[in-house]
């Protein structure tokens, strides 16, 4: 892989980091200033028709924050355990995770590949999206994986993907879709997905924003077979999941 490899003194387990660590931050900060103008209102009127509002948004903000990171850490990877076992990777040897960040779906793709299978990592590693987001920490990732030999990273942007028609059996995206921001620089990212897919090749994104126009593309794109689930729970905010194949 380009550059894979265990950094010295990285932990010896590997941390995919948090999704939008901004809106952590937002929340929390939130949180603390209820918390502090409930006790600074409430202290001066003693009334707890006033100190009930600032509680009850001081524990919804900090409950919001407490599952994104529950999110980031767990359930993300329990929903792509999951849909990556449902999927029939038998014989597949290349794939795609786009807009892999840190690594958590390309660790979990690598493993599934064959022996002699290689998964594409795309990315701009971008911080705002997922903290301490670098090639570097996804290329520790994957070394502390001990899939380093199946992984290849390319800084690119996910409109212009570095792969050939119908080279991959596989991509994957998870959360990166609504990360673009430009709805045509959006729409030509997935249909890049279309573009890179192999024949019988299989499409699976996970978003909690903007999925039904990731699946409209996919269509364009020529994918059949496009599903879209309801929300899943395992994840927050609630994400979906759109399937395809090519
Ligand atoms: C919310 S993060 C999710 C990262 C990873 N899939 C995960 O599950 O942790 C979205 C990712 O999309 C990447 N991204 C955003 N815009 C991109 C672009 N134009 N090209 C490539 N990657 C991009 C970000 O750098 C970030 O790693």
């Amino acid at each position: 892989m380009a550059g894979g490899r265990v950094i010295p003194n990285q932990p010896a387990v590997a941390d995919y980091g948090i999704d939008a660590p901004g809106t952590v931050f937002r929340l929390v900060a939130g949180c603390f200033a209820s918390i502090m103008l409930g006790i600074f209102i409430g202290s001066g009127v003693a009334d707890a028709r006033v100190v009930i509002p600032f509680a009850a948004v001081s524990i919804g903000l900090g409950l919001a924050a407490a599952a994104m990171v529950a999110s980031s850490k767990v359930g993300i990877r329990r929903l792509w355990s999951r849909l990556l076992d449902g999927a029939a990777l038998d014989g597949a040897t290349a794939a795609l995770d786009a807009g892999c960040g840190r690594g958590p779906v390309l660790v979990q793709v690598a493993r599934r590949l064959g022996p002699d299978g290689t998964v594409h990592g795309v990315d701009r590693w971008r911080s705002r999206d997922v903290s301490g987001n670098h090639r570097s920490v996804a290329e520790a990732n994957v070394g502390i994986a001990g899939v380093a030999d199946r992984v290849v990273l390319h800084d690119a942007d996910l409109w212009a993907l570095p792969l050939p028609d119908g080279s991959v059996d596989l991509v994957t995206a998870n959360l990166a879709f609504h990360r673009i921001a430009d709805p045509q620089r959006r729409a030509a990212a997935v249909a890049e997905l279309g573009r890179v897919l192999a024949p019988g090749g299989t499409a699976l994104i996970v978003d909690w924003r903007g999925t039904a126009t990731v699946a409209d593309g996919l269509r364009a794109a020529g994918c059949h077979d496009v599903t879209r689930s309801g929300r899943r729970w395992l994840t927050f905010p609630p994400a979906r999941v759109v399937t395809a194949r090519r």
